[in-house]
């Protein structure tokens, strides 16, 4: 039978199996299990979290949800070649559609890039291009934007490629920074519109790109 059939989509046929990748506190995976649920997001089921850290709180938010978590740390593994195909074989098992790095602390192997060509998607806390790259995480991003006297920040979700924090920029907000506001005030600022727009751009990204490609 035709997936559209008389004009109706068979939705649970279209829908993504979403894989996040965490490190740390899982607040943004937290807005994007919220928006599955309450259907912000729409066709996608968030199908499994990976963490590289055995404490992260994400893993406990993931659990409370009930998904499947794994955590695989990076010592079992002899490069980050091997550590990143072992990814790929969970992702596999878990058909995995779409990976969403939500917080993930490590660089993505060329192998797994390739694999996932255009479907990974990062948010990272800075209006990128600027104070992104190597080096660039949590409080160093907020920490950077406050020495260079910016009066804004905000957050940006991307393409994964390649170039750190390089990939095609997807969506961005911004926030103003008032003059005696310190790094965790400007954090808090930031990851607050991270709730916010990283949902809506994984919904624009499956409905607008995913779903018309039929990826
Ligand atoms: C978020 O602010 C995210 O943008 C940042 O780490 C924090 C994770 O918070 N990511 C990066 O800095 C990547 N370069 P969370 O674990 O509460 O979602």
């Amino acid at each position: 039978m035709s997936q559209e059939m008389d004009g109706f989509k068979n939705t649970s046929a279209l829908r993504k199996n979403i894989a996040v990748l965490v490190s740390g506190n899982g607040s943004n995976l937290n807005a994007l299990i919220n928006a599955v649920n309450t259907g912000k997001i729409v066709n996608a089921n968030i199908a499994l979290v990976i963490s590289n850290k055995k404490s992260a709180n994400a893993l406990n938010i993931a659990r409370d949800a009930k998904i499947p978590t794994f955590y695989v740390a990076r010592d079992l593994f002899n490069s980050d070649e091997e550590y990143d195909l072992f990814l790929l074989n969970k992702l596999n098992e878990y058909s995995t559609d779409l990976v969403l790095l939500a917080g993930y602390l490590r660089i993505i192997t060329p192998i797994f890039l390739k694999a996932f060509e255009n479907r990974i998607l990062n948010i990272h806390p800075s209006l990128l291009p600027d104070f992104g790259g190597k080096g660039m995480y949590g409080m160093k991003v907020h920490q950077a934007v406050l020495n260079s006297k910016s009066v804004k920040s905000g957050c940006t979700v991307h393409l994964v490629t390649e170039k750190i924090d390089g990939g095609h920029i997807l969506a961005q907000s911004s926030v103003s920074i008032m003059p005696d506001d310190s790094a965790e005030i400007l954090a808090a600022k930031v990851l607050e519109e991270e709730h916010k727009l990283y949902p809506l751009a994984v919904n624009n990204f499956i409905s607008t790109i995913m779903l018309n490609n039929n990826r």
